[in-house]
């Protein structure tokens, strides 16, 4: 989604200016073209050098320089940007903006500039806290510009307290946020991911190999394209995306409550979660203790949650996951049809680079109309927006 686009990076003098030499570098490993824009403040912590030749494009300090084009540089600037993203963004700066003033070339094309605009604060706690700082933040807002609030923690001036520059992957996450499409707005998308937990004993539990990655790619996807997400995850490894409801589960039957308590005002629910058909008839209560005979396992079948959410439909999009070994189409088209679908995706597990715990899927779409679809090896994110494409499509038609 970055590919192609137009970035202004803002950056302005604080310690943090040296992370942002790698928010340039993700957005140009992301296809992006990146042009920085440095205050002098900026200059005393890197140089522009580093920026050029990270960037591939001639960084901007002044406002007043000689024309390299007869195009006025501000201007072009800010007409061609897709986004600006000023980081760090330091209490003056954000001052500034909030205020209208126009002093430098940064402040200038951000005047002068219809893009969003995405704002990085971090400084000392002290001025993040103070209440200049915080209405100046809060015009920003009411303007319509984003603010990544900044993460606590030990800061350079010595003083612990919220200030630092979150990870990178935070700051592009909320570019890529901003520059998404927002066809599911106001559209609520259940979204479940990750494996279930059945307990054997207080030590001991049934699970499979699901890590929930393909679930959270489309509870990131939908919640950047401006769906109201709630994401009900088994036990997984990954950190939730901000902005989405995020209920944690263990078992199939903690799953199947807390999917139909979300489920009524649902307009979209997509299932990726990989549920146990079964679960130990009796969980002990106590750890059970070896003896010198076999030990035998007995397990009762879990509630199918999909099958009984395909019988309270209504009007609600349903898209299931079908994990395969065999006869993937036949399998996947029958479980389309029990479970009164509009579209299931189906993985087939034998392949490398397909299903539980890669960062890529090999998929073919069914649709309820008949319609079949074989994707080659993708990203699981490129894969989550593909999905959504498709329930965007049957929205409209609804
Ligand atoms: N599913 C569910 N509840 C279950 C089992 C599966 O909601 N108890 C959902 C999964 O989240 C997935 C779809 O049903 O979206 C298909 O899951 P899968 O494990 O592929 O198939 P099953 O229906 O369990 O059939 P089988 O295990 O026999 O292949």
């Amino acid at each position: 989604m970055l590919k192609d686009k137009n970035i202004i990076v803002g950056v302005t003098g604080g310690i943090a200016a040296y992370k942002a030499v790698d928010v340039v570098s993700q957005l140009k490993k992301k296809g992006a073209e990146a042009f920085v824009i440095m205050t002098e403040g900026a200059q005393e912590f890197v140089t522009p050098l580093t920026f050029q030749t990270i960037s591939q494009n001639p960084v901007s300090t002044k406002i007043f320089s000689q024309p390299t084009t007869w195009e006025v540089e501000h201007i072009s600037l800010a007409d061609r940007a897709d986004a600006i993203i000023i980081v760090p963004a330091t209490a003056n700066i954000i001052g500034k903006i909030a205020g209208g003033i126009a002093d430098d070339m940064l402040t200038t094309v951000v005047l002068a500039s219809k893009a969003p605009i995405i704002f990085a604060p971090s400084m000392n706690v002290n001025m993040f806290e103070n209440s200049l700082t915080q209405r100046n933040i809060e015009t920003l807002k009411k303007l319509g510009h984003h603010i990544i609030e900044p993460e606590e923690g030990f800061l350079a001036c010595g003083y612990t307290g919220k200030g630092r520059l979150p990870q990178t992957d935070i700051i592009i996450d909320e570019i890529e946020y901003v520059l998404n499409k927002k066809d599911l707005y106001k559209k609520k998308v259940l979204v479940t991911a990750g494996p279930t937990r059945e307990d054997i004993d207080p030590v001991r539990y049934i699970t499979n190999h699901s890590s929930g990655k393909m679930g959270y790619a489309i509870a990131k996807a939908a919640r950047d394209r401006g769906g109201d997400v709630v994401l009900i995850s088994g036990v997984t490894h990954i950190r939730p995306p901000s902005g989405v409801k995020f209920v944690r589960v263990g078992s199939a039957l903690e799953m199947k409550e807390a999917v139909l308590k979300e489920f009524d005002d649902a307009d979209v629910v997509i299932k990726a979660a990989a549920v146990a058909d079964y679960r130990p008839e009796n969980i002990s209560g106590q750890k059970i203790k070896k003896s010198d005979e076999d030990f035998i396992l007995k397990l009762t079948k879990n509630p199918d949650i999909l099958l009984e959410l395909g019988k309270q439909k209504g009007k609600r999009i349903l898209v299931g996951f079908a994990a395969e070994t065999q006869d993937i189409i036949d399998n996947a088209q029958e479980k389309l049809k029990n479970k009164n679908l509009d579209m299931i995706v189906a993985n087939d597990l034998t392949l490398e680079g397909s299903g539980f715990d890669t960062d890529t899927n090999i998929v073919t779409i069914i649709s309820s109309d008949g319609k079949i679809e074989k994707f080659n090896k993708m990203g699981k994110k490129e894969l989550a927006h593909i999905i959504l494409d498709k329930i965007s499509g049957l929205l409209q038609q609804s």
